[in-house]
């Protein structure tokens, strides 16, 4: 739906008036570095050209009426009650974005307002449509406040509503990128100190093709929160003997002459891929920077078999569509993204082979998992604001 549809089904919901204002917030794929953000480590997103538009206006008597095109729950609330509603569904996460302006220094009133949204990222593919969305209300409720948020605290504002309010214990990686993408460039990102570089994706010749496995999936009800624990419980053994704040803080040496001390087998997996990963994170980016694609392509792979074998977060589709891709002609490299257990992977496929690659990897998904996939070329846009993407 084009922007000046949006306006319109905008005045036809919440009535003519003051022109209102026009945000876009984009969904997110990492390229690299999986399960390492809530570790402390390394993560290498982009923001993508399709995300969330919202269209808003500011309100004098503190009521919040919320409307997607995308679902038809309607939502009309007061800013004095803004409980979490089951019922509410995909209108909980705007609210829980105004829940958190409350309990910023100063605690912002919040003013009312109309809000209509429209997404365009595929729903439940792991391409971060909740971020987009919680950045978008976060990037909305700064501009009509003024509350001055920079572009960092509103990616941290978005993760405490996932935290105290959705119930997912994430990491950064999505709000950032989702707040801090800039076009045409991968953020290298660490999660710990959210130091951050951009780094042009400047793959000549090559394209990035995600394709989405279409399996049904919700982050709150799959095993995210239990691999957090995991990294948790592998990380307090560690402690014991070495002076680390987060599992991103071990190298893999010292995980070799460690790892012992860590009893569960599954638990000492997860730390193996979190550390093993991180080291993937930052070398990919050296192979990138040095344009040495293939070597970026080799550490997909392995990234894509330790989110298998060790963390144990892929599944048969995911799975499927890796195998099928690597077996592409033109293909360098493919792996999941994302948290996984549905959701998306990526490859890096030559231009000139895409279409064969979509038609060949289309035909083997289905043949081998019952249901058609869908694939989406990645263009590398910019965060969140009032700017539309080009
Ligand atoms: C989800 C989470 C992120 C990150 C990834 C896995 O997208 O929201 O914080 O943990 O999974 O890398």
């Amino acid at each position: 739906m084009d922007i000046l549809s949006l306006k319109g089904r905008f005045a036809d919901l919440f009535g003519g008036g003051d022109d209102p204002r026009v945000f876009f917030s984009p969904g997110r794929v990492n390229l690299i570095g999986e399960h390492t953000d809530y570790n402390g480590g390394y993560v290498f997103p982009c923001a993508l050209t399709f995300g969330t538009y919202g269209v808003a206006r500011e309100r004098s008597d503190g009521v919040i009426r919320l409307a997607s095109v995308n679902f038809d729950t309607r939502v009309e609330v007061s800013a004095d009650d803004l409980r979490y509603d089951k019922a509410h569904g995909w209108a909980n996460n705007p609210k829980g974005v105004a829940v958190e302006f409350t309990k910023l220094p100063g605690h912002p009133k919040i003013p009312g307002f109309d809000l209509l949204i429209h997404g365009n990222i595929p729903s439940a593919s792991g391409l971060s449509s909740s971020a987009s969305v919680c950045v978008l209300v976060a990037t909305i409720l700064n501009a009509f406040t003024g509350a001055g948020l920079s572009g960092i605290e509103t990616a941290l504002l978005a993760q405490r509503v996932e935290h105290n309010y959705i119930g997912v214990n994430c990491g950064i990686m999505d709000q950032f990128a989702v707040a801090m993408g800039k076009a045409g460039h991968a953020i290298l990102l660490k999660c710990d100190t959210l130091k951050y570089e951009y780094v042009p994706v400047d793959m000549p010749g090559y394209k990035i093709v995600i394709a989405n496995t279409k399996k049904p999936r919700a982050l709150t009800d799959s095993k995210y929160n239990e691999r957090v624990y995991e990294c948790q419980a592998a990380l307090s053994y560690l402690k014991n003997r070495l002076p680390i704040q987060s599992l991103c803080d071990v190298n893999p040496r010292d995980f070799e002459l460690y790892k012992h001390l860590i009893p569960s087998p599954a638990q000492r997996s997860r730390a193996e891929h979190v550390i093993y990963e991180n080291e993937r994170a930052f070398m990919s980016v050296d192979a990138l920077r040095e344009g040495r694609l293939d070597e970026f392509g080799k550490l997909m792979i392995a990234s894509h078999n330790s989110l298998r074998d060790l963390y144990e977060v892929t599944g048969p589709e995911l799975d499927a569509l890796v195998e099928e891709s690597l077996a592409a002609p033109g293909v360098i490299g493919a792996r999941m993204t994302g948290a996984g257990m549905g959701g998306c992977s990526v490859a890096i496929v030559a231009e000139d082979a895409v279409n064969g690659f979509i038609r060949r990897v289309g035909e083997g998904y289905e043949r081998r998992v019952g249901h058609p996939t869908e694939f989406y070329i990645a263009d590398i846009a910019d965060g969140a604001g009032e700017a539309l993407p080009e």
